[in-house]
């Protein structure tokens, strides 16, 4: 069977749970090894390890907070020590701490755009040597359409978002020379636990904003991430797609 990834290590972030393990998930049915970033090794990492290697696929699960430039500078050894190459990272992980910008404490702006933006440098920062020694390499930064438009009552979210836009095309512009590409995926309202905790009117509101008519599945995000990963997308670097069904 043709695999749009077979051959290529990819590094996903934020893999536990949503976005992220569904990209892991069809990262690996599509032949790719996948190292998945965790916080903690629950039920949920186990049973995709399961999966992914019932089905024949090859991955790995790495404890490490995306913030910490030094764990993940760490881990990112380790995962070449492992895999012996890295063609792919995905920057997923991802946390909101919403409030208005006047009631917003340091600590909520702190912790959102550590969490959000720093590890997307961390993560860049520690494989782009490696994807600059092999000349290629794809990198794919998980944003939201709030980084594009702004939302009230997330001025810490919506920046550390705009903040992986301006991150990936300058990414694209200093490494693309060397065959590395980078792209920022905008997602609109995506069914995960993230949106779940929601008020169920603000679910409605934004159900009725949105022209499909309904949020969009985590797997919904994951393809486009396999279309950024793979060769498919070898002519495109520095952009940002969005997926919202016409939000
Ligand atoms: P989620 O909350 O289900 O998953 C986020 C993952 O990030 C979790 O597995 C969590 O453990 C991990 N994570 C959090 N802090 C971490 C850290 N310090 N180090 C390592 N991992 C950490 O969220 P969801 O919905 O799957 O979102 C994934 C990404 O997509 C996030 O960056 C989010 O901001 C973005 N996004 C989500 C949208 C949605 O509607 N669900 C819309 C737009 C963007």
């Amino acid at each position: 069977m043709n695999q749009l990834l077979s051959n290529k290590v990819g590094i996903v972030t934020g893999a536990a749970r949503g976005i992220g393990n569904a990209t892991a998930r069809l990262f690996a049915k599509e032949g790719c090894r996948v190292a998945m970033i965790v916080r903690s090794i629950n039920e949920k990492v186990t049973d995709t390890i399961e999966q992914i290697k019932a089905d024949g696929g090859e991955v790995q699960a790495y404890v490490c907070d995306a913030s910490s430039y030094e764990q993940v500078h760490t881990i990112t050894e380790q995962v070449m020590k492992d895999f012996g190459r890295i063609d792919i990272l995905v920057n997923n992980a991802g946390i909101t701490k919403d409030n208005l910008l006047l009631r917003m404490t340091e600590e909520q702006w702190d912790n959102v755009i550590n969490v959000n933006l720093k590890s997307a440098f961390n993560f860049i920062h520690a494989v782009s040597p490696h994807m600059m020694r092999q000349k290629s390499g794809s990198i794919i930064s998980m944003s939201s359409v709030v980084g594009i438009y702004g939302n009230a009552g997330q001025a810490n979210y919506a920046a550390s978002k705009a903040g992986m836009i301006a991150l990936t095309e300058t990414t694209a512009k200093e490494f693309g020379s060397r065959g590395i590409r980078a792209n920022a995926i905008a997602p609109g309202f995506i069914l995960t636990d993230m949106t779940a905790n929601l008020p169920q009117n603000t679910i409605d509101e934004f159900v009725k904003r949105i022209p499909m008519h309904r949020g969009g599945l985590p797997e919904e995000v994951a393809n486009v991430a396999l279309f950024l990963a793979s060769d498919l997308s070898s002519y495109v670097s520095g952009q940002t797609i969005q997926v919202t069904g016409a939000m």
